[in-house]
């Protein structure tokens, strides 16, 4: 008897921190968002700007929560693609795009080096994924995004910020310190402005405890 085994690869190296239960991935989401996934989804593709015919790379896609709701805003003319050094992750955005008959460019890789020539896409958008990595893989990351965008693109970052409130803001404040991170989007602008983007804004709109900062590359 013939038994075919479909083994995933082994993930690349890296020192981001990886996600390799995938099938639950998403209810896991659902539940974080009290089952307001879709809504989060849209608000963030709203918040890329992201227009019909339009190339987009999602980093860190995951199961391609943003990805494919993006490969969709994009339509047949555009293009959108997902990294991701999961390959669990990677095995679960390609059956749900494969489900919904989209095309979507979905490979294993990792932010830190984006296998993409100069200038690929008119937009990039990372969800939830910036405090999976270092203030060094940070950094390589961005500066990474900033050479595949092209001149006037857009990166559009969605995760955790730091709380308005007095006693939220002492709650995160907690979490962080136990598990070692200090994380809200808003930190990254320093690093933005270093990697040559021009336009750095974070946005004013919140949903639950996540952000939203909107950066452009300069025009040639
Ligand atoms: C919380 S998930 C977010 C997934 C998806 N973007 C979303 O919004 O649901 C973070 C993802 O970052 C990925 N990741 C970790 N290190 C990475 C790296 N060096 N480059 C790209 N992605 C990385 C993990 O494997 C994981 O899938």
């Amino acid at each position: 008897m013939i038994t075919h085994t479909h083994s995933l690869e082994s993930p690349p190296r890296t020192d981001g921190l990886l996600i390799r239960w995938a099938p639950f991935y998403d209810s896991v989401v659902d539940v974080l968002t009290l089952g307001h996934t879709r809504r989060l989804r849209n608000v963030t593709i709203d918040a890329a700007l992201l227009d019909v015919g339009e190339s987009v790379l999602d980093v860190g896609c995951g199961t391609g929560g943003v990805t494919i709701p993006a490969a969709e805003r994009v339509g047949p003319r555009g293009l959108a693609a997902g990294i991701d050094p999961s390959p669990e992750m990677i095995a679960v955005a390609r059956s749900k795009a494969d489900r919904l008959n989209l095309k979507v460019d979905f490979r294993i890789g990792v932010i830190e080096s984006l296998p993409y020539p100069d200038g690929s896409f008119d937009a990039v958008t990372s969800s939830l994924m910036m405090h999976h990595l270092t203030p060094e893989l940070q950094v390589k990351g961005i500066a990474e995004i900033y050479r595949v965008l092209k001149p006037g693109g857009r990166l559009l970052i969605a995760d955790t910020t730091i709380p308005r409130g007095f006693f939220l803001k002492r709650v995160f404040g907690l979490i962080a310190r136990r598990h070692g991170v200090k994380f809200g989007v808003e930190d990254l602008t320093g690093v933005l402005k270093s990697a040559g983007f021009a336009g750095v804004n974070v946005l004013e709109m919140r949903f639950l405890m996540l952000g939203f900062v909107l950066a452009t590359k300069q025009s040639a």
